[in-house]
């Protein structure tokens, strides 16, 4: 029995005890929906054919973004610092996508000349997803001015760079997204990377103050915030916290949330590719209401209600 067939019967008995509806049409009711559901055509969200810069799209929630956009059928710009990895991101997503036109756009965005030679190779977007961003849990006491100063130029200044370089072409064709990936820690430092929390507060400011600039057209500026979430770098990390126990991943992201997340609501790491939805209905025209906003998708972390 194939996969749709199964499910339309198992749907058909619990629907017609629900809603009364006689067999035939429950039957054509939950096909169709069961159809659509398999072919992924779930919500056109009116963005095929833009062209959008996910920064740090080779990993991670980057990565996600830049999927969930192709998915949609916007053609990607994906970065990264690493030619190959970069070149094999774009083979991967242009086999999934074959209707689309990713793009290489190799370059580490916090040097200054190779932002430049970006923007020579890449002069036109619709979207600008500045999502890279370094974190890493440090004292207080070991932050030297040299270490604060890499966090601003990394985690600010690049995506700065990128945003006054692309927003005033946004605005002549009055249209156009820009999304900043900040963190939760933005509004609730924990302490454990000030050098990083500083740096995300930033953005949350950086993006208001560019959304001042938008005033009466169809661009946005916004920002996520994502909480906690299992990228492979955070994945590596709590990999190396349980270097010798005996359990399956499931069970340490588990006990590693019952111990250093309690607030968390969800008790689990949020997964990449529910960011990169969210970033996608974001940049779609139905959030064309959304105007430097902070926007949370933490998990329920933030305990306050703003
Ligand atoms: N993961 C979380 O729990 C979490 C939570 C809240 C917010 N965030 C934020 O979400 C964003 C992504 O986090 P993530 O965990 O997905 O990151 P990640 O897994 O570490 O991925 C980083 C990406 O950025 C690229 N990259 C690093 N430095 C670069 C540079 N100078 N120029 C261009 N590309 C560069 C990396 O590729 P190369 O190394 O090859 O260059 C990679 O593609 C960050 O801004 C982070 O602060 C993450």
């Amino acid at each position: 029995m194939s996969f749709v067939i199964w499910r339309v019967k198992q749907e058909l008995w619990r629907n017609m005890l629900v809603t009364g509806q006689s067999r035939q049409d429950n039957i054509i009711t939950i096909r169709s929906t069961i159809v659509l559901k398999k072919e992924k055509c779930i919500m056109d969200m009116g963005l095929k054919y833009k062209t959008a810069l996910v920064t740090g799209s080779t990993k991670g929630i980057g990565k996600a973004i830049a999927i969930e956009l192709a998915k949609e059928g916007v053609n990607v710009l994906i970065n990264g610092r690493n030619y190959e990895e970069v070149e094999r991101t774009v083979n991967e997503i242009k086999s999934d996508f074959p209707a689309t036109s990713p793009q290489n756009a190799t370059a580490d965005i916090v040097d200054i000349g190779q932002r430049e030679a970006l923007f020579e190779k890449c002069p036109e977007i619709d979207i600008l997803v500045n999502n890279m961003g370094i974190y890493e849990i440090m004292q207080y006491v070991d932050v030297d001015d040299e270490v604060w100063e890499k966090y601003f130029r990394t985690n600010v200044l690049a995506a700065n760079g990128l945003s006054k370089f692309y927003l005033p072409k946004m605005l002549k064709n009055d249209y156009g997204r820009l999304i900043f990936i900040a963190s939760e820690e933005a509004i609730m430092p924990s302490g454990q990377m000030p050098q990083y929390g500083m740096t995300k507060s930033m953005l949350l400011s950086l993006s208001k103050s560019l959304s001042k600039l938008t005033i009466g057209t169809e661009v946005t500026v916004n920002t996520i915030m994502p909480g906690p979430t299992l990228s492979e770098n955070v994945h590596q990390i709590i990999e190396s916290m349980y270097p010798h126990e005996d359990m399956t991943f499931s069970e340490k992201e588990k006990d590693f949330m019952v111990t250093n997340l309690p607030q968390s609501e969800i008790q689990r790491f949020i997964k990449p590719i529910e960011i990169g939805r969210l970033a996608t209905f974001v940049c779609s025209p139905y959030a064309s209401a959304f105007k430097g906003s902070p926007i949370r998708m933490d998990g329920g972390m933030v305990p306050t209600i703003f």
